[in-house]
């Protein structure tokens, strides 16, 4: 049985001013943001666009929640109000963002709906994603453009998210580096997870430490382990 999705819940019912969104984000959305309904918290989006989707975060976050909406059409001025602040600048701009940071930051929850532009996907990452808190989730869609001509995209082609992000899926793993020029980082040292899905990565934040291993039990090989134990089998 699948779970019940409050956001595909609204959604289908959902009357007011245009929410865009593939439907297969839903779930994804929950998976990722369910930990983040119980207490208030500061969700940040890029892309406001006709407000929808500022709707829906009322909706499904915290009441007390600080909804922060970034667009560079000035018009989405008006959807300012009650928890929700409308920030109108270019998110490829980093003094803007910047400035987003520090008088918004951390954010907990962090949506890339905007351009889609690569240039504007990877700034607005480098800038937001330092100034989340310690365990915030940062995800970005529609990632598809990735693959299009029209938005600098295309198949292995240098410069897109896509292939920007393949290459932090090594940074995360740069704990086990036997090499000078492959070290841990920052965001080594602040990401715990990345996901993959079509067209939506996710990064999970987390406080990291050099991972461990340790062994328990006995070798099934060798019948006199010093533990006077025989092997199973
Ligand atoms: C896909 S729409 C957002 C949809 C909305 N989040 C929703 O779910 O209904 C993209 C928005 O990004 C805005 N945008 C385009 N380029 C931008 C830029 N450089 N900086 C900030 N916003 C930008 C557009 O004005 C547009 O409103």
């Amino acid at each position: 049985m699948p779970r019940p999705n409050p956001l595909l819940r609204f959604f289908r019912q959902y009357e007011g001013p245009r929410i865009h969104k593939w439907i297969h984000y839903f779930e994804i959305y929950h998976r990722h943001f369910a930990r983040f309904r119980d207490e208030p918290v500061t969700i940040l989006e890029f892309g406001v666009n006709q407000g929808g989707s500022l709707r829906m975060w009322q909706h499904y976050f915290h009441d007390d929640s600080k909804i922060v909406g970034v667009d560079i059409d000035e018009r989405c001025r008006q959807f300012e109000g009650g928890n929700v602040s409308i920030e109108i600048g270019d998110q490829e701009d980093r003094e803007f963002l910047r400035m987003l940071a520090e008088k918004h930051g951390p954010f907990d929850v962090v949506i890339e709906d905007g351009g889609h532009q690569m240039g504007q996907q990877i700034a607005s990452f480098e800038e937001i994603y330092p100034a989340m808190s310690e365990d915030g989730c940062f995800l970005i869609e529609d990632l598809h453009t990735s693959y299009w001509p029209g938005y600098g995209g295309g198949l292995l082609r240098e410069g897109t998210f896509i292939e920007y992000a393949k290459r932090l899926s090594d940074q995360l793993n740069a704990w086990h580096s036997k090499q000078d020029d492959f070290v841990v980082d920052r965001f080594t040292e602040t990401t715990r997870s990345m996901h993959f899905y079509d067209s939506v990565i996710v990064f999970e934040r987390g406080a990291m430490t050099k991972p461990r291993a340790r062994k328990r039990g006995y070798d099934s090989f060798n019948v006199n382990d010093g533990q006077g134990r025989e092997p199973a089998g």
